[in-house]
């Protein structure tokens, strides 16, 4: 048995430009090195798919690292400090299913379904606007979809989507733990704050919407969840729902600007959108996480001391050869695309996993029949590797199509 400490690694430079442009080869190198594991000023690695998935099961062991992350920003007195240690991500048993369970019924896949009709007249009416133009930066378009979703889903009015999107997105990149960042992040917090206190005010205490604001409300005035939480609540949400899936619907469109015959296909094969999607997640996804060490742990003959920091770059876990076979092949025909772990593991599985996939097959359909033959039209640039990774700019032009009769009517069913 070894301990972490006395083994020789490969360095990996998370927090350089050059690793979030292109992390594979860093990837490879480390693993030329070492099976499964590598160092880096944050902590250590884990850069094997097996190995990021037994140990991100370890609950008993690990903890997401709210109050180190904290420190590491230089955030203690601060709105978003105090939301990161308090958030659900950031808490263990029982407080964490306390704050799941409030929001839970929300997110199953039933649930889910209802508003699949939602989306698809949430993504044709933004295509009406945008598709029309022939050309445009394919984040700007992306970062409007799945937050209108949300915002919908929740009981919030999506046409105030961008008043709070800026700070939508600085509380998106604020995981990257640059805490030169920090007083626009608590600006960013601040506006949000603010944003949800107004919708609790404006709704009242007497419910009648049937939606997720009401039911949150509810748990506030019956004592299961305090003025705080409630508020902190409704920004976790807004926050998981906006930075993640817009990312993801960036990185999916951008593997497939090199694949025109699958572009093609999802225009007029509805259910072929549901593997094109599920591919996407294995080959590129926008996660990466943390754990702080609670107790000494053993995994595969090297002990982790208490106290140490892993880092799992979720992100990079599908392009491991020995889980999937010619992984740097997009191949939506391929078998358990779905083993991917872009929505974790163990007890902080993503809750809005089946809302984010929804929210991608239903529009991946609608976007490729308004959005023909797309093709790069400058840089591509990429994000900060550490916390929410994936593609800041990526300018496109494109034959615009038109709206298809059904494209708001029933395309896949409801239930
Ligand atoms: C492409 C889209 C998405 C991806 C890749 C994604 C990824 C993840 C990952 C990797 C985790 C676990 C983090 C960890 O264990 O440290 C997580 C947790 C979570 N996600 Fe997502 N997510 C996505 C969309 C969403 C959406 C749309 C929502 C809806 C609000 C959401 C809500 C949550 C919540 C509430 C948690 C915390 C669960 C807990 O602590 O029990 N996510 N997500």
């Amino acid at each position: 048995m070894a301990s972490v400490t006395e083994l020789s690694l490969e360095h990996l430079p998370l927090e350089s430009q050059e690793l979030a442009d292109n992390p594979l080869p860093y990837f490879e190198a480390a693993r030329a090195k070492h099976p499964w594991l590598a160092a880096s000023n944050l902590g250590w690695v884990i850069t094997k798919y097996q190995a990021m998935k037994d140990i991100l099961q370890r609950d008993e062991d690990l903890s997401f690292p709210g109050d180190a992350t904290v420190e590491i920003m230089h955030a203690k007195d601060t709105g978003w400090g105090q939301f990161t240690t308090d958030m659900m991500l950031s808490r263990d048993e029982p407080a964490h299913g306390r704050l799941r369970g409030s929001v839970a019924e929300a997110f199953t896949p039933r649930a889910v379904n209802r508003m699949r009709e939602l989306m698809r007249k949430t993504v044709s009416a933004l295509l009406d606007e945008w598709a029309p133009k022939g050309g445009f930066e394919f984040t700007e378009f992306a970062s409007r979809f799945p937050v209108r979703v949300m915002f919908g889903l929740i009981g919030a009015d999506p046409s105030v989507v961008d008043d709070v999107k800026d700070s939508l997105e600085i509380h998106g990149g604020s995981y990257g733990m640059d805490p030169t960042r920090m007083p626009i992040i608590e600006a960013a917090y601040q506006h949000l704050w603010g944003f949800v206190d107004g919708l609790i005010k404006e709704r009242g205490p007497n419910g009648g919407h049937d939606d997720l604001l009401d039911d949150l409300i509810a748990a506030n005035t019956n004592g299961g969840l305090t003025d705080v939480e409630l508020r902190q609540m409704l920004i976790f949400l807004f926050g998981a729902g906006y930075d993640t899936s817009k990312n993801q619907l960036t990185l999916m469109t951008h593997s497939l600007l090199a694949r025109p015959d699958l572009w093609a296909r999802c225009a007029e094969d509805r259910p072929y959108c549901d593997k094109v999607v599920e591919e996407g997640f294995r080959y590129r996804s926008p996660s990466n996480t943390y754990r702080s060490i609670l107790r000494d742990f053993e995994y595969r003959g090297v002990e982790f001391p208490a106290g140490g920091m892993l880092i799992f770059p979720l992100t990079q876990a599908g392009r491991d050869p020995e889980s999937f076979p010619n992984p740097e092949t997009f191949d939506p025909d391929r078998k358990q695309s779905d083993r991917h772990l872009a929505f974790g593991r163990g007890m902080h599985l993503c809750l809005g996993q089946f809302l984010a996939r929804a929210n991608l097959e239903e529009g991946l359909h609608l976007i490729a029949q308004r959005i023909q033959r797309p093709k790069l039209a400058g840089e591509v640039t990429w994000r900060p590797f550490p916390g929410t990774w994936g593609i800041k700019t990526l300018p496109i032009t494109f034959e615009p199509g038109p709206r298809r009769t059904e494209d708001t009517s029933a395309s896949v069913a409801a239930e």
